[in-house]
């Protein structure tokens, strides 16, 4: 048995020492590749009188798992200022098609260049060290990816086909110098011209996991995933906070999507000063469990309906066991009114077993949105339909600031907001019983009792 095992170990040892000596000229310095420990078919056939092919563990995807993979690392960086990302990207392409970067424990390795990672077939990234952007300001600003909507620039893209990314470490946005330097210039602003990059963005890919990362200090948006299915985050952390009380995160969203079928978010934590969680326009098939927000604007359905002549949708969600802590809002949907917007819908919704704590609106549904008054709304309503929407087992404490409104349900009037559905609802508020439900223009019961706007605390 010891000289079985000792053999093993040669083999294994000589199969990486050839590989490393065969590309060594390629090799950048400080990188290394190893080849898995039952690589060297010689062993395997010789020695173990097994039916290997068929044993072999596969992944989700029916990839080789990991410790099947060749494994490649490369060099840390010395400082902030040691730009690692050429040989990342050498990294990448290396194990490209079966293999696993490694990025480990204890060490940094910081990006100063933007990264075009949208070849990808079947890589494993392991992120144990902390991969950190730099925060030069003016190379980002000039040099990124940009997409329209939303006028969203980010670092670098992933795109392909089979990613995972885990481990535990941090991928790191290195925020403040960019909350410090925007001044009050939030995305929606249509003025801003000070653009920021987003943490982690996918776009035209399929199958994409994120597992156990800490995502921290995002300057804009922490993650958003264009043109992509089934994306999967779990046991993920997002936290965006910032050193300098005069210049607080903004818009470091936890979630966004655009054009996207299959967006499940499992046993994630999130404490970032804007969305939790918020899809975007066409994001269908959404699960998420287990979510945990603190300090946000909520788990929200939208904004959609942003621009003119344009179609957009989110349905079938699913939302369970959420816990909202500190907000402004709870369990959100949000859709554009006004003269110059677009059309679609939003139907097939599910929020059960909420549980919200001195949260400003526990519960909304907001079809006069971005900041449309009555009267613009009223002439210009919503041409998103809100449909089959329930609420079930919302429970809590409001922070007060809307009186005893603890849901506000306003739909445009002449719009369409049909099967709404509240039940097992116990939000107090500070303020004083019996709690207030608001409902406007919304068409049928919607299964508990409510009162007009006009006839509420504020
Ligand atoms: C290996 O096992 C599979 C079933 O798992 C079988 O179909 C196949 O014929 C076997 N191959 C050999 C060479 O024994
Ligand atoms: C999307 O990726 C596939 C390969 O995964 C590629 O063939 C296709 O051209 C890409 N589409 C766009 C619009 O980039
Ligand atoms: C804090 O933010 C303010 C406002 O952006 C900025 O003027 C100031 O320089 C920042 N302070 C530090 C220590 O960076
Ligand atoms: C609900 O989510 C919390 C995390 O916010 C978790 O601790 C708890 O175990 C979950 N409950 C169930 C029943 O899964
Ligand atoms: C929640 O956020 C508040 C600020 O909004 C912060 O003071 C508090 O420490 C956070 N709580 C946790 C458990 O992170
Ligand atoms: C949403 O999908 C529709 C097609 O169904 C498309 O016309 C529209 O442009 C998409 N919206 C966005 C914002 O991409
Ligand atoms: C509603 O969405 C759920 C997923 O959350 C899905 O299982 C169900 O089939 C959808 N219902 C309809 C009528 O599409
Ligand atoms: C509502 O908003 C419109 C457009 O900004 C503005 O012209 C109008 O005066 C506002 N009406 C009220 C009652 O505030
Ligand atoms: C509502 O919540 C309060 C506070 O947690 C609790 O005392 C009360 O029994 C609950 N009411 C119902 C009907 O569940």
């Amino acid at each position: 048995m010891k000289s079985f095992a000792l053999l093993l170990s040669v083999a294994a040892s000589l199969a990486s020492a050839s590989a490393i000596a065969i590309e060594s000229d390629a090799i950048p310095a400080g990188a290394a590749i190893t080849l898995p420990r039952h690589g060297a078919p010689s062993v395997r056939t010789s020695l173990i009188p097994r039916n290997n092919t068929h044993c072999k563990k596969k992944d989700d995807w029916g990839n080789a798992v990991e410790k099947d993979r060749k494994k490649i690392t490369i060099r840390a960086s010395k400082d902030d200022g040691d730009d690692i990302s050429d040989d990342f990207l050498w990294a990448i392409k290396e194990a490209n098609h079966g293999g696993l970067v490694h990025l480990e424990k204890g060490k940094k390795y910081v990006i100063g260049k933007k990264l075009d990672l949208t070849f990808l077939k079947d890589v494993y990234v392991k992120i144990d060290g902390e991969l950190k952007f730099t925060n030069d300001i003016d190379y980002w600003q000039a040099n990124n990816f940009y997409y329209d909507f939303q006028k969203s620039i980010t670092f670098w893209v992933w795109g392909g086909k089979d990613i995972k990314i885990y481990g535990s470490g941090m991928l790191n946005g290195n925020g403040q110098a960019w909350w410090d330097g925007f001044s009050g210039a939030e995305i929606l602003d249509p003025n801003n011209k000070f653009y920021r990059p987003i943490l982690f963005m996918t776009d035209n890919a399929t199958n994409v996991e994120v597992n156990g990362l800490h995502l921290k200090d995002s300057p804009c948006w922490t993650t958003f995933f264009v043109r992509t299915n089934n994306v999967v985050f779990d046991n993920v952390y997002i936290s965006a906070v910032s050193t300098n009380v005069s210049s607080l995160p903004k818009n470091t969203d936890g979630f966004d999507s655009l054009n996207v079928n299959g967006l499940t978010v499992l046993n994630t934590r999130v404490n970032v000063g804007d969305d939790c969680f918020s899809p975007k326009p066409n994001t269908t098939n959404i699960l998420v469990r287990n979510l945990w927000c603190n300090g946000t604007h909520g788990v929200s359905m939208g904004s959609i309906g942003q621009y003119p002549g344009v179609k957009d949708f989110i349905s079938n969600a699913h939302l369970e066991n959420i816990t909202l802590l500190n907000g402004q809002n709870g369990a959100r949907l949000k859709a554009w009114a006004g003269p110059n917007v677009g059309y679609g819908y939003i139907s097939n919704i599910t929020y059960k077993d909420i549980h919200v704590e001195n949260t400003d609106h526990p519960i909304v549904l907001d079809q006069c949105y971005f900041n449309i008054n009555d009267t613009t709304c009223a002439a210009y309503p919503s041409n998103v339909d809100i449909t089959d929407v329930k609420f079930i087992n919302v429970y809590g404490t409001s922070s007060g600031k809307e009186g005893r409104v603890v849901a506000d349900l306003t739909c445009s009037p002449g719009a369409t907001c049909s099967g709404i559905h509240l039940e097992d609802i116990n939000i107090t508020s500070p303020k004083g019983a019996p709690a207030q439900v608001v409902c406007d223009n919304i068409q049928g019961d919607i299964g508990v009792e409510c009162i007009p706007k006009s006839e509420a605390d504020n």
